[in-house]
C-alpha cells in the first residue's frame, strides 16, 4: 500500500518563497508530517517535487501501477495543465488536490483548475496541514473503518 504525493513548480522554496503567502515550513516539513502520519498506519509514502511539468506526468504514470491513492499540489500547472489532468484521468484510485494558499483569495487566473475535474476533493488555504487532511480522507477511502 503505497500513497504518491506529488508537488510542482517552485515548492522546491517552500519556507524562503514568499512567506507571507505561503508560510515558512519547508518541503522536507511537510514530507516528515505526511510520513509521520501514514507509515504508522501501514502505508508507504513516496513524495517527489519537480519544477518540470514531464517529470510530474511520468510520476502519475508510475502511481497507476503502484500507488492506492494520490495527493498533488500541482502549484502553477493547476491553472494551465491538460496534459497532468490527462495523466490523471489514467489514474483509477484516489486523487487528492492540495493548496497551502487560499486560490480563491486571489488572482482569478488561480480560480480555476484543470486538475479539479479529476480530484475527489480539493484542500485550499489550510497551510502545509493541508496535506495530511487531504490523506486523512485518503486513508477513509482506502480502507473504510
Ligand atoms: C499553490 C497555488 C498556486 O496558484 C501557485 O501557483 C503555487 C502554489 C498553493 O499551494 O497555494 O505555486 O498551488
Amino acid at each position: 500500500k503505497t500513497i504518491y504525493v506529488l508537488n510542482g513548480p517552485n515548492l522546491n522554496l517552500l519556507g524562503t518563497r514568499q512567506p507571507e503567502i505561503y508560510g515558512s515550513d519547508t518541503m522536507a516539513d511537510v514530507e516528515a508530517n505526511c510520513r509521520a502520519l501514514v507509515e504508522p498506519l501501514g502505508f508507504g509514502l513516496k513524495f517527489f517535487q519537480s519544477n518540470a511539468e514531464h517529470q510530474l506526468i511520468d510520476w502519475i504514470h508510475e502511481a497507476r501501477n503502484e500507488a492506492c491513492g494520490l495527493v498533488i499540489n500541482p502549484a502553477a500547472y493547476t491553472h494551465t495543465s491538460v496534459a497532468i489532468l490527462d495523466a490523471l484521468n489514467t489514474f483509477e484510485s484516489p486523487v487528492f488536490e492540495v493548496h497551502i494558499s487560499n486560490v480563491h483569495k486571489r488572482e482569478s487566473f488561480r480560480h480555476h483548475s484543470y486538475v479539479s475535474l479529476r480530484a475527489d476533493g480539493v484542500i485550499a488555504g489550510c497551510g502545509i496541514l493541508g496535506y495530511e487532511l487531504a490523506l486523512r480522507r485518503l486513508v477513509q477511502l482506502v480502507e473504510p473503518a
